[in-house]
């Protein structure tokens, strides 16, 4: 199924639930009490849905030739939490979605330990193509890539961003700085908070960065309940 259609349809099951619980009220999300809460952040789901649409296709650099498939990204439209990492490796390519190889079920536990389930978030990747035999993205590819990744925050607008690993950090910050110096800070992005932790694929490499990134996760979790806490839609 092409992704943009399952991210239309993550949307509006999202849109039912919530339409549902304003009719009915808290009744109806008693097992899930701070599921409303987490839906209510500003992104546009229409117009997330209809930039997908406008890009799948794109053919802007050569990665175009080698993909099996545009990974634009996942997850929910208004997820205050938004997460980037590198670009897609094998499995997502083939799948069309972002993290669902192995460094991605490592994320999606890393994720679960401080409460956030892959749906309530957004996920994507500098570049939406993978680079042969998961090769370094080249800067070209970056710089080409990176106003899609741009506009997609720009209509999600997350209230937090993560950078996963160097490539994503260092090309979101436009630094050069190695990444155990820019995780030891809180950066600004478009005038929101972005963390920079280890890419879940590098901790799979050493696992000696699980620590420190557990530390990271929980500052972020922190941080989350500070900022979004119970802040209306
Ligand atoms: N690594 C990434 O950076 N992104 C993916 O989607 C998968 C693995
Ligand atoms: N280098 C990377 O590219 N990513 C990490 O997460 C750590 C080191």
């Amino acid at each position: 199924m092409p992704s943009c259609e399952t991210q239309t349809m993550l949307g509006q099951a999202r849109r039912y639930f919530t339409q549902m619980a304003e009719l009915f009220g808290s009744d109806l999300i008693l097992t899930e009490p701070d599921v409303l809460s987490r839906l209510n952040g500003s992104g546009d789901p229409q117009a997330l849905s209809a930039f997908c649409e406008s890009i799948r296709t794109c053919r802007k650099c050569h990665l175009a030739k080698s993909r099996t498939r545009f990974v634009f990204g996942t997850g929910n439209p208004r997820a205050r939490l938004m997460l980037v990492g590198e670009a897609p490796g094998e499995e997502e390519d083939l799948r069309g979605e972002p993290f669902v190889g192995k460094a991605g079920q490592l994320l999606d536990k890393i994720l679960g330990a401080i409460g956030f389930s892959r749906d309530e978030v957004f996920i994507a990747n500098i570049l939406k193509c993978r680079p042969p035999k998961n090769r370094d993205p080249e800067q070209e590819e970056i710089q080409t890539c990176l106003p899609h990744l741009e506009k997609q925050i720009a209509l999600i607008q997350p209230d937090i961003i993560v950078a996963l690993g160097r490539i994503a950090a260092q090309t979101l910050l436009g630094s050069t700085d190695p990444l155990t110096e820019l995780r030891s800070r809180v950066h600004r992005y478009a005038e929101r908070p972005l963390l920079v932790t280890y890419h879940p694929a590098a901790l799979l490499r050493n696992p000696e960065w699980k620590r420190p990134t557990w530390e990271d996760v929980q500052k972020l979790r922190k941080l989350y309940d500070e900022l979004v806490g119970d802040k209306p839609g």
